[in-house]
């Protein structure tokens, strides 16, 4: 098992390891008192929630459960006040937790319950997905969706304990899995060639223990330097501005990391010296490298951003492997760099 120790506002371990799942009861003992909410969706409630309420209660916990319907419409307010009232009918207080199991959808939505009841109570996350566990999992960042956007309300509340069992990614179907790998090989361009290097090498057969730690590791660097999002995070965006505006050109019919891949792959084109180099590994992942979308519309997707304010923007620019920039632009500019990344040679 690997350890990562994150010192942000709160100070708390992510521990690695395969068959985690199954000692979840001592681990969150450990960090918590009496009483647990576990929080699932019901794709991972049939697989997993059985083993790990037996281990919670088995510790000597106190478990209640809730689980929301799979994928991203439960992040949304109504699931949100749902689970504030579980957990005052249930008494807890600040000395017990909320227990996100799942992926990136139930972390921010349970994440953010827990940040906001009683003005925030203690929050272990259990990453199910590849996203969450090299990503979501870590850094703070909780949220539910409005119908204007995604993530539009929210709160840092970072967890006490983030628990990775690499085993829970045997079920995962490969689309999803292929989504998480995208943010893999985001982070392996953005801080680390040797990541990168082993990717390269060993394509979707890498060492699972091995890269979810070093993807931990580069994110607790990131949330150490800037917790609060004013800079040096706003890197993991790298791939983000196109992905978001080629995910809201499709309606959302092109998954988050099939458009952050190509996003990636955008900017590699518009600014990376060697552009094959990152294509290369993202289609070794079965991902793809471009869009049919216009850049005009891509440009304007973009731009209607809600989160978005002034004349500029910031991008993230890869210049080397391990060597990205964050590089303000005008607004007017951003179709020339779609455009440019569309270019090949
Ligand atoms: P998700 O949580 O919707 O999970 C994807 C699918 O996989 C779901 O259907 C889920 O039920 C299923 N699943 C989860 N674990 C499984 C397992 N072990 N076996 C089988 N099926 C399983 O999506 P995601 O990609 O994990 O997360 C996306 C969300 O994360 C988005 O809402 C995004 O905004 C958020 N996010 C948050 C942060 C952050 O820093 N807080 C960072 C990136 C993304
Ligand atoms: N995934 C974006 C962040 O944690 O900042």
């Amino acid at each position: 098992m690997n350890t990562v120790h994150v010192c942000a506002s709160r100070s708390y371990d992510v521990k690695i390891g395969a068959g985690l799942l199954n000692a979840i009861g001592q681990e969150v003992r450990a960090v918590t008192g009496g009483s647990v909410l576990v929080v699932t969706d019901e794709t991972v409630a049939p697989l997993y929630l059985a083993k790990v309420y037996q281990s919670l209660t088995a510790a000597g916990l106190r478990v209640f459960t809730a689980s929301v319907p799979a994928g991203e419409r439960s992040k949304c307010v109504e699931y949100y006040v749902n689970l504030l009232n579980i957990l005052a009918a249930k008494n807890l207080t600040r000395t017990d937790a909320v227990v996100a199991l799942g992926g990136g959808v139930v972390g921010d939505l349970a994440g953010f319950a827990a940040a906001t009841y009683l003005r925030g109570i203690p929050l272990v996350q259990v990453p199910t997905t590849l996203l969450a566990m090299v990503d979501s999992s870590v850094g703070g960042k909780t949220a539910i969706d409005l119908p204007a956007g995604k993530n539009l309300v929210g709160a840092f509340h970072q967890p006490s304990l983030v628990l990775c069992d690499p085993d829970a990614l045997n079920t995962l179907p490969a689309d999803t899995f292929r989504d998480g790998c995208a943010e893999v090989i985001k982070t392996a361009i953005l801080f680390d060639p040797g990541l990168f290097a082993h990717l390269r090498e060993r394509g979707t057969g890498f060492d699972r223990e091995y890269v979810i730690t070093r993807c931990v590791e580069c994110k607790r660097d990131v949330v150490c330097a800037d917790e609060f999002d004013k800079g040096e995070r706003q890197k993991l965006n790298l791939g983000h501005t196109i992905g978001h505006a080629i995910e809201k050109c499709s309606d959302f019919s092109i998954s988050h990391g099939q458009a952050v891949a190509i996003g990636t792959a955008m900017m590699a084109r518009a600014f990376y010296p060697n552009p094959a180099e990152i294509e290369d590994v993202l289609r070794a992942f079965g991902l793809p490298t471009e869009t049919a979308f216009d850049a005009q519309s891509l440009a304007s997707a973009a731009l209607s951003d809600k989160k978005r304010a002034g004349d500029t923007l910031t991008l993230v620019v890869p210049r080397a492997i391990g060597g990205c920039t964050l590089e303000k632009i005008p607004v007017t500019e951003l179709q020339a760099v779609i455009e440019a990344g569309m270019r090949h040679g």
